[in-house]
């Protein structure tokens, strides 16, 4: 018997940061959104664990128990005194170290699919728990839709969403860390006072409206000159998807990956071409949003 979950990948519509704490999180005010780009997680009875991956980038997963997908195989089997004896295959759509929270979804992913499986009866909230301990972006991967995120980004706060948007997501010749984005952050940010982060009231709104021309007016990535710094090139992608029409360009993330907002289908594709045309990034994909958070199949 075996379980698989579909799990989305994110976009910070907007990601506010504040400044280093003490323990070396940053507070977050970080707007996510689910996208309709994937991975799936498959469970399966095994003599020991063990994690395989397959998909574009697989060579780039790590398939030993650092790999958030054996974490949380092994948190919720110490939770409830049993072995996390499982192979976990990770069909990976989403980009590797992209900004999109691809491990974090591989994570929220095994966690249902092993809870599935040993039918351990824990609660949503138990879950969350879970999903936080194993990183910040983890428990938004569980719920998915749209939501606030406050603290390192792992206390939720449901979003009203009033339509599909329509993104185009250029993925880059190599990822990005995000320890190594937030250091950068934190050198720039150097004899500056940074901002407590807070939620921006036009872009909620415009999220709750469904309003692709104001959500774009609202966007916002306080990552993004950090990302930028550490690869400059991004700005030639970002400028070739404005320049083809995009409402809005911005970095995903902690980066590389960057997004662009569209007003319809027909855009994203011509966007979707431009970027493509451009050479300025790997591979191009459309997705929309919101879409729903780990799912069993
Ligand atoms: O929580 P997660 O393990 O995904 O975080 C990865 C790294 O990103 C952290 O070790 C930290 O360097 C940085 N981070 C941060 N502030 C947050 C979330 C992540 O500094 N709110």
């Amino acid at each position: 018997m075996s379980v698989t979950v579909r799990v989305p990948a994110k976009v910070n519509v907007q990601l506010a940061v504040g400044a280093a704490r003490p323990d070396g999180f940053h507070d977050l005010a970080n707007v996510f959104l689910a996208v309709d780009l994937h991975d799936e997680v498959t469970v399966t009875p095994a003599d020991a664990l063990r994690v395989t991956c397959a998909g574009p980038d697989a060579a780039e997963v790590p398939l030993d128990r650092t790999n958030l997908a054996a974490r949380a195989a092994i948190a919720l089997a110490e939770r409830y005194g049993r072995t996390p004896d499982v192979h976990l295959h990770i069909a990976k759509d989403i980009p590797v170290a992209g900004g999109m929270a691809g491990g974090s979804a591989d994570g929220a992913g095994a966690l249902l699919a092993c809870d599935t499986l040993w039918g351990t009866g824990a609660s949503r909230e138990e879950l969350l728990d879970i999903c936080a301990e194993l990183g910040s972006d983890v428990p938004f991967s569980l719920v998915g839709g749209a939501a606030l995120g406050t603290g390192r980004g792992e206390q939720l706060t449901p979003l009203e969403v009033g339509a599909t948007f329509h993104w185009v997501f250029a993925m880059a010749g190599r990822g990005l860390s995000t320890p190594a984005v937030f250091r950068e952050f934190d050198r720039l940010a150097e004899g500056r006072d940074v901002p407590e982060p807070v939620a921006s009231r036009e872009l909620l709104a415009a999220l709750a409206k469904g309003d692709p021309d104001a959500l774009a007016d609202a966007v916002s990535n306080d990552l993004q000159p950090a990302a930028l710094s550490l690869f400059p090139d991004l700005a030639h992608t970002l400028a070739a998807g404005r320049a083809a029409g995009a409402l809005a360009a911005l970095v995903s993330g902690s980066g590389p990956t960057t997004a662009f907002l569209t007003r319809d289908p027909e855009s994203a594709r011509q966007v979707a071409r431009a970027l493509t045309a451009s050479g300025t990034c790997r591979t191009v994909r459309t997705a929309t949003g919101a879409a729903p958070g780990a799912t069993v199949l």
